[in-house]
């Protein structure tokens, strides 16, 4: 069981900090609990400590603070800091290493991993200054959990910004706390879900993936210590704990937010991209005249991104995976797949509808490669993520032993 040191940030969402307490204390994890001002007006010391069983710490000039305890052992005697929430504020003064209360000052301090949960408004967390913020938080090693898609406190606001739930939070951190993490240090970029290609305002072209699978390798990869990109197209299921994501729509989209996502050591491409857009989208719903023929369809070749990041150059990531979606010649189309694309592996799978692959949970994969094709037998496609996880790590451990 291990030492949490619970940095509560000043949002509304730190009501379900109280929550996240309980929990994780159910789990037999200890916790100390830091306030900043900004907390004290959602939630009370007083009820922190009464759900946290022990004193909370709010101010850095506090005598019997330094004395007792002092910042830095609060962070020297945690195992791992949980910033929740982490307000745009304090993501903020953690990217620019401020300290100038307990909180920046513990963090500043801390020799520990630390997790941080994002909370506020849609608008705060799509701004570029946060944007800048989050990804110089996530480049100095800080873990994410969320944020999370949905209603606002705010009545009338949603989107991005939801502080995870605190059985997330908690997935998370036990993610963290897991010693055997083999792809720490590494960066790894997956895409997941299908794309949508818009006809006109209210009609698109798209598929069935819902992004399980995809979304199953990120979690794998970030439970075996990577750092996660992952790039997903619009899907129904949350974002995995621990990853960054970058929600797209288009493959156009799809493309730019993978390009930038690089440099990469891996990149794993699971989403069903589809293959064509058309070129003329309509500004307005195209009308259904009487009489009047059906609208033709133009379409044009989608970019290829699996293709366009397999490509050699400095940018190419060590290890490029493709998928293979087949309903036919499975293997062999595969095959063809892992030459044309340029990829070091392909993960080839039957999406013939009575496999139910797209959508279900369970797949029947073939890993096809120069060394040859590996047939693994039905798993879940949480089975499946993992095993490809550690197919990777034992790759990247040959590629170290001398020969
Ligand atoms: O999302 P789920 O419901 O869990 O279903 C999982 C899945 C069936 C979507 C997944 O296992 C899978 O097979 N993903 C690849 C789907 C696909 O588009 O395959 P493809 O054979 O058409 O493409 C081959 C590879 O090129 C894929 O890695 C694909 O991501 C990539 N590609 C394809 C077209 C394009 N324009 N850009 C690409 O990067």
């Amino acid at each position: 069981m291990a030492r949490l040191l619970l940095i509560i940030g000043g949002g509304i969402a730190a009501y379900k900090s109280l929550e996240l307490i309980r929990r994780a204390r159910d789990q037999g994890h200890s916790l100390r609990v830091v306030m900043t001002a900004g907390a004290q007006k959602f939630v009370t010391p007083l009820s922190v400590g009464a759900v946290s069983g022990g004193p909370v710490f709010t101010d850095l000039w506090a005598l019997d603070g330094e004395h007792e305890i002092g910042h830095i052992r609060l962070s020297r005697e945690a195992d791992l800091i949980v910033v929740a929430p982490a307000t745009a504020d304090l993501m903020a003064r953690m990217a620019g290493g401020h300290a100038d209360d307990l909180a920046t000052a513990v963090l500043l301090a801390a020799d520990k991993p630390v997790l941080a949960a994002p909370a506020m408004n849609p608008r705060m967390w799509a701004h570029p200054a946060t944007q800048r913020n989050v990804a110089q938080v996530a480049a100095d090693g800080i873990g994410f959990v969320g944020p999370e898609r949905g209603e606002m406190a705010e009545s009338g606001e949603a989107g991005l910004g939801r502080m995870a739930e605190p059985m997330q939070i908690l997935a998370a951190i036990e993610a963290a706390l897991t010693t055997d993490q083999p792809l720490s240090g590494k960066h790894i970029l997956v895409t997941s879900g299908p794309t949508l290609e818009p006809i006109d305002p209210v009609r698109f072209i798209s598929n069935r993936s819902s992004g399980k699978q995809g979304h199953a390798i990120a979690t794998a990869a970030a439970r075996m210590g990577a750092r996660v990109s992952l790039i997903s197209g619009p899907v129904a299921i949350p974002d995995p704990a621990g990853v960054t994501v970058k929600h797209v729509e288009s493959a156009r989209e799809m493309l730019a937010a993978a390009q930038s996502a690089l440099p990469a050591d891996i990149a794993i491409f699971a989403a069903a991209v589809a293959d064509w857009r058309t070129p003329d989208v309509a500004g307005e719903k195209i009308k259904k005249a009487k009489g009047a023929p059906a609208p033709h369809l133009n379409l044009i070749e989608n970019p290829d991104i699996l293709r366009t990041l397999a490509t050699p150059g400095s940018r190419r990531p060590d290890l490029v995976v493709g998928f293979a979606a087949e309903t036919e010649h499975v293997i062999e189309n595969a095959k063809k797949k892992l030459a044309a694309k340029g990829c070091d592996w392909i993960v080839a799978n039957d999406v013939s509808p009575a496999t139910g692959t797209f959508g279900g949970t369970k797949n029947t994969v073939h890993l096809v490669s120069a060394a040859g094709v590996e047939n693994w037998p039905e798993l879940t496609k949480d089975s499946v993520a993992e095993r490809l996880m550690q197919r990777i790590v034992e790759t990247l451990e040959k590629a170290r032993t001398p020969k």
